[in-house]
């Protein structure tokens, strides 16, 4: 009997490629979304890519009753929670949306799960929580700093919580799991990012700008203390992203592990700067991208990538996709949404 695994929004970016991991590692799938930054089209992706159409509903994670009519209709052996408003800015304008969102939403997961059996919960957590590193490469063990934005502090506040109930001596384990920059996309093509209205993040905005939608790229800021004046990230493929939700739930169901809370970061171990990506794009792509240097981005972190030990040796996982393969496939996902009519 396979494994049934709760996905809250399984249908946004990371989601969508993680139950296209979870499906081909064998479990059955079960999303939710209020499709209030996805789109239901990836529904049709998924399948396309593994021959299996996961189960959907379009539920609110903040709607206790919606919530616990789910865990009654479905027992799960576990949950991966990604399900949460994440635009740093747009945290900054509406912080009341973020904390009811982002808060919520956990606590009446943590809540039902002691009452209908889950044994596990993946935390989708942010680099975020570290703010401005003093120093990089940063491990589980750096600081973590007042947070930069209220959508990084509901990060922190989230994580919180969950060591808190554990605390408590629910019955219950998490593993989180703190990303760095996730860019690129299947590399089939059938799913990507698909984010709503103009790009927020660097690699859509890269990518549009190449296929037309967009005029050209602002690069907020070249007079930041690095090697080219360019804010420097660790830049993680979606996929290899994926493959570590999988390994973590398995870490969790299988007990492979006494602790009841464990951390990793999720990164390459390798530092690129904005301008380095560009050019990355521009060699996979074979055309110039017509970008500006602008003033800096309120709230942006100068430098920040990640010391993924941890995640390497203790997790048994690591980020195998090279970076020109990533821009290649975010590129190829482009290029497909246009033969689409998508955008
Ligand atoms: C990366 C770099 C920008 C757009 C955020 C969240 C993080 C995660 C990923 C949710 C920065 C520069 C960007 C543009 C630019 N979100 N940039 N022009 O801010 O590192 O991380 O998104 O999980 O939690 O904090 O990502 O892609 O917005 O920016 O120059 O049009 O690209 O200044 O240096 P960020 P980003």
């Amino acid at each position: 009997m396979p494994k049934r695994i709760l996905v809250t929004g399984g249908t946004g970016y990371i989601g969508s490629h993680t139950v296209v991991e979870l499906q081909q590692a064998g479990y059955e799938v079960v999303i939710i979304d209020n499709l209030s930054n996805s789109n239901a089209d990836v529904l049709e992706g998924i399948p396309r890519i593994t021959g299996k159409r996961p189960l959907f509903d379009k539920l609110d994670c903040t709607d206790f009753e919606a919530m616990k009519a789910l865990f009654k209709k479905y027992p799960f052996d576990g949950i991966i929670h990604f399900a949460a408003s994440k635009a740093v800015g747009e945290s900054v304008e509406k912080p009341l949306i973020y904390y009811r969102n982002n808060l919520v939403s956990l606590v009446n997961l943590l809540e039902l799960m002691p009452q209908y059996n889950v044994k596990g919960i993946v935390f989708s957590s942010s680099c975020t929580v570290y703010g401005e590193p003093d120093k990089n490469p940063i491990d589980e063990n750096a600081p973590v700093k007042p947070a930069t934005s209220p959508y990084g502090n509901t990060k922190q506040i989230n994580e919180e919580i969950i060591r808190d109930f554990v605390h408590s001596g629910a019955p219950i384990k998490s593993i989180i799991l703190r990303y760095f920059n996730p860019i690129g996309a299947h590399p089939s093509a059938e799913i990507g990012e698909l984010p709503l209205g103009v790009p927020q993040n660097l690699v859509p905005y890269i990518t549009q700008t190449g296929i037309g939608i967009r005029q050209q790229l602002s690069v907020f800021g070249d007079d930041y203390d690095t090697p080219d004046g360019s804010c420097i990230r660790d830049f993680i493929n979606v996929v290899d992203l994926a493959k570590a939700h999988v390994i973590a739930i398995e870490r969790m169901l299988e007990k492979k592990s006494d602790e009841k809370v464990e951390i990793f970061n999720l990164g390459t171990g390798i530092g690129l700067s904005v301008l380095e990506l560009i050019k990355v794009f521009e060699k996979v792509s074979g055309k110039p991208l017509n970008y500006k240097i602008v003033g800096r981005r309120e709230g942006d972190i100068e430098q920040i990538w990640a010391q993924p030990d941890k995640a390497n040796n203790v997790l048994g996982w690591k980020a195998e996709e090279t970076i020109e393969e990533t821009m290649a496939s975010a590129w190829k996902w482009q290029q497909r949404l246009r033969e689409k009519g998508a955008m």
